[in-house]
């Protein structure tokens, strides 16, 4: 818990979560905690809220020296692969409009902006809401 909250707080456009509420993540039937590691180290991870008939990708972080290697892309396939394996058939998220490596991530992973929440964000940016539909 304590190398997932690191590599969120180097990371300045990635959710805040605490350990605590990452920890909570581990207790809640509705949540899912996917970690990335490499070489025994954690690399990144993803916390997914499981409200069906979708999902919610809450975060999605990798340790900010290994960003821009396919480490995000990898772990975004994996988030997708075990919402489906849960019967889950659309996915969404939300993302900072000044964004523009999540932005990037997420529009060639085939996420569909659907909304947008102006000057959501403590910067003044707006919340772009994106949704992927994950039927075969
Ligand atoms: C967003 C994030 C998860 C992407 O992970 P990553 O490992 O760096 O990304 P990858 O190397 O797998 O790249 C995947 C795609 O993302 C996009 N991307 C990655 N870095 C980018 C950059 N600096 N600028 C523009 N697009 C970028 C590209 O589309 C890239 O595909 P390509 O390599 O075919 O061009 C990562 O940058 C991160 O942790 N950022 C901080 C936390 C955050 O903002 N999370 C999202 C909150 S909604």
């Amino acid at each position: 818990m304590d190398a997932l909250v690191l590599i969120e707080d180097a990371c300045p456009t990635a959710p805040q979560w605490s350990a605590v509420q990452l920890a909570g993540d581990l207790e809640s039937e509705r949540a899912r905690l996917i970690v990335l590691e490499e070489g025994g180290r954690v690399e990144g991870f993803a916390a997914l809220l499981v409200v069906p008939p979708g999902a919610e990708i809450t975060s999605i972080v990798i340790r900010r020296e290994s960003q821009g290697r396919g480490l995000g892309r990898a772990l975004l396939a994996h988030v997708m692969e075990e919402a489906r394996s849960l019967g889950c058939g659309r996915l969404s998220l939300e993302v900072s409009a000044s964004n523009a490596a999540a932005l990037a991530l997420y529009a060639s992973a085939g996420f569909k902006a659907v909304g947008r929440r102006p000057k959501y964000y403590d910067d003044g940016a707006d919340a772009v809401l994106m949704d992927l539909d994950l039927a075969p």
